[in-house]
């Protein structure tokens, strides 16, 4: 079974509704609620997109899927996301595919805030994917070192020889950090430090999570308030 599929189609037929404003996250997951939007669209529905990357932004077009920038809407009906860790709080990590700091703007932005994992994203606890930080390039090194004083062992993202630029022209800091026990206090620390941008802690933004159930079918997960 193609779970990625899967969930992420089930998101798009479950909360993507004529008139909205969606905003579409990046990544493998939800790739396919990016398709199953198109395939709504060419039969008629109407909607307006806010991609969180260059690279979603192309794959939308492709799809004929009507984009605005975010400046240019009002409010993001919802966003849906995909997610490298979820735990049951309903915080996540993201950020593997480089994207965070755009996914972290957008989901602020959106009134309802949709994530999309396989079975393997969901997590007792976070951390044992390493947590992407966002750093601007200058003094890069230094960054790395405040850093690495919050106990995790780093790696600067690399692309082939160089490092790897995201699409706001900064540096990617994967950070092995073993198990986070207070995600929000990392999240709001790590973006203390100069030289960081943007970290990839998801903290209390999502409402909810299309996974995959105990019999092997998508289900819709909602955060109890
Ligand atoms: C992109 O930067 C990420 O935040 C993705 O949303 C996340 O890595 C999940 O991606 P996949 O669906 O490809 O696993």
């Amino acid at each position: 079974m193609n779970e990625k599929a899967a969930v992420g189609e089930k998101a798009a037929v479950d909360y993507v509704k004529d008139g909205m404003v969606v905003g579409l996250g990046t990544g493998s997951t939800v790739y396919y609620t990016i398709l199953k939007i198109g395939e709504m669209v060419r039969k008629g529905l109407k909607i307006t997109g806010v991609a969180t990357s260059v690279q979603t932004e192309k794959l939308a077009k492709e799809q004929g899927i009507p984009l605005l920038s975010l400046d240019e809407v009002k409010t993001i009906d919802v966003a849906i996301d995909g997610a490298d860790e979820i735990n049951h709080y309903f915080h996540a990590i993201k950020g593997g595919g480089g994207a965070l700091l755009r996914e972290k703007i957008i989901a602020k932005a959106s009134k309802q805030f949709v994530v999309v994992a396989d079975s393997k994203k969901v997590v007792q606890s976070l951390g044992e994917f390493p947590l992407p930080v966002e750093i601007v390039p200058f003094g890069a090194g230094k960054t790395e070192g405040y850093i690495q004083s919050f106990g995790c062992q780093t790696a600067l993202r690399m692309q082939g020889d160089s490092p790897y630029v995201t699409d706001n022209g900064n540096y990617i800091i994967d950070c092995q950090f073993g198990e986070i026990k207070d995600p929000e206090q990392l999240e709001k620390e790590l973006n203390n430090i100069t030289g960081v941008v943007e970290n990839g802690l998801f903290v209390d933004m999502v409402k909810h999570v299309i996974t995959i159930g105990e019999d092997k079918q998508a289900i819709l997960l909602d955060k109890l308030e």
